[in-house]
């Protein structure tokens, strides 16, 4: 199976179905829910009886602004959606997220669904944006709820589940910044002779090869928590929103009025990869359409794995660099 197939057979011959799991009792946080496929996802989740939606987005008046428009939209209480902050582009700001998300009395599930998509180089922390907040952040963002995911799985006795959002462009990531003698981290961060066509694809590779590392380091044990990476498949977004040529964006605009899914129902992937009964093939997998999906040539190929245990080796010191301790919740 190649990436177009899967692309053609994914965009016009596979029917996403509307999440029907009760969330009642829950409590879910979904990161960037202020926008796009993680307000959606929100209002599904609303709609599906969830106890509280933590709404972690950077801007809190737009996260209040999303708050109104699901608590209108699902006639929920108003105290079911609460607005709390979050800026990936800031290690403080991940950090001390984690710190608030411990203090919850429960946690049932997280969506990271926070990501980027630009031709800029810009940087952003210690490296490029893309690096930064879909990968080092995001991953941050897990680690640092994970506790709390383990916590309530024992104590309730009830499957917890991390997921994070992916794409199925990590199936065709050149990665030529594997071709480095030294430091992967360092190959990313240098902008002369970066590939920005391929980085977003990259940043969702190398986030998928550390969703595999989390699952695997996190078995499913006395405490279940289901880790896992999901594509929502093509959608019509604000993911594309910044600098593109006027050309650039027509034919783009063209491309998404022809083939993507509205963020309503690419959302239903987010929600599924986090129903309260997904099944537990579910763990350290990629899923897409709403079903577990292979994995892709980048992750099964000889070539795959070592890319990704070179990645493993230097990320997670990496990780206890910026947070010391971050990783020692992986039993
Ligand atoms: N749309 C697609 O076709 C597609 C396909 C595959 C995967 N995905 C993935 O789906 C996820 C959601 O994307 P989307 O399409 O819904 O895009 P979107 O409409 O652009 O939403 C992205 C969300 O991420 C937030 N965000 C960006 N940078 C952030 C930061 N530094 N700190 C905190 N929040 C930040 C945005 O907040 P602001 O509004 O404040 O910027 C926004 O809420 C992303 O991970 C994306 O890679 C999308």
């Amino acid at each position: 199976m190649g990436f177009m197939y899967n692309l053609i057979r994914s965009q016009f011959f596979t029917k996403l179905p509307v999440p029907t799991s009760s969330f009642a009792g829950q409590t879910v946080i979904i990161t960037g829910a202020n926008t796009g496929l993680g307000l959606e996802a929100a209002r599904h989740i609303v709609r599906l009886g969830a106890e509280k939606v933590i709404l972690a987005v950077r801007t809190v008046a737009k996260g209040e602004a999303a708050a109104r428009d699901i608590i209108s939209s699902t006639k929920v209480k108003s105290n079911t959606v609460e607005v709390w902050q979050l800026d990936l582009s800031d290690y403080e700001s991940v950090k001390a997220f984690g710190a608030r998300v411990a203090t919850l009395d429960r946690l049932d599930a997280v969506i990271q669904n926070a990501g980027i998509l630009t031709n800029n180089f810009d940087v952003l922390e210690d490296n490029e944006s893309h690096i930064t907040v879909n990968v080092i952040s995001a991953t941050l963002v897990g680690l640092g709820a994970l506790p709390k995911l383990k916590e309530t799985s024992i104590r309730f006795g009830v499957k917890t589940r991390l997921e994070f959002v992916g794409s199925d462009m990590q199936w065709i990531a050149k990665y030529k910044e594997s071709e480095t003698s030294g430091s992967i981290l360092d190959a990313l961060a240098k902008k002369e002779g970066a590939d920005m066509g391929d980085r977003y694809a990259v940043s969702k590779l190398l986030l998928l090869y550390t969703v595999r590392e989390i699952a695997a380091r996190q078995p499913l044990g006395k405490a279940r928590v289901i880790v896992d990476c999901v594509t929502p498949g093509a959608c019509a977004s604000d993911i594309f929103r910044d600098d593109m040529s006027w050309l650039r964006s027509v034919i783009q605009g063209f491309m998404v009025s022809l083939f993507a899914r509205t963020t309503e129902v690419g959302s239903r992937a987010l929600v599924h990869g986090v129903k309260p009964d997904l099944e537990d093939n579910a763990h350290g997998a990629f899923l897409q359409d709403c079903k577990v999906f292979p994995n892709g040539p980048n992750v099964d190929s000889p070539k795959g794995q070592q890319w990704a245990q070179r990645w493993i080796e230097e990320f997670f010191p990496k990780l206890e660099s910026i947070q010391p301790g971050v990783t020692k919740v992986l039993s």
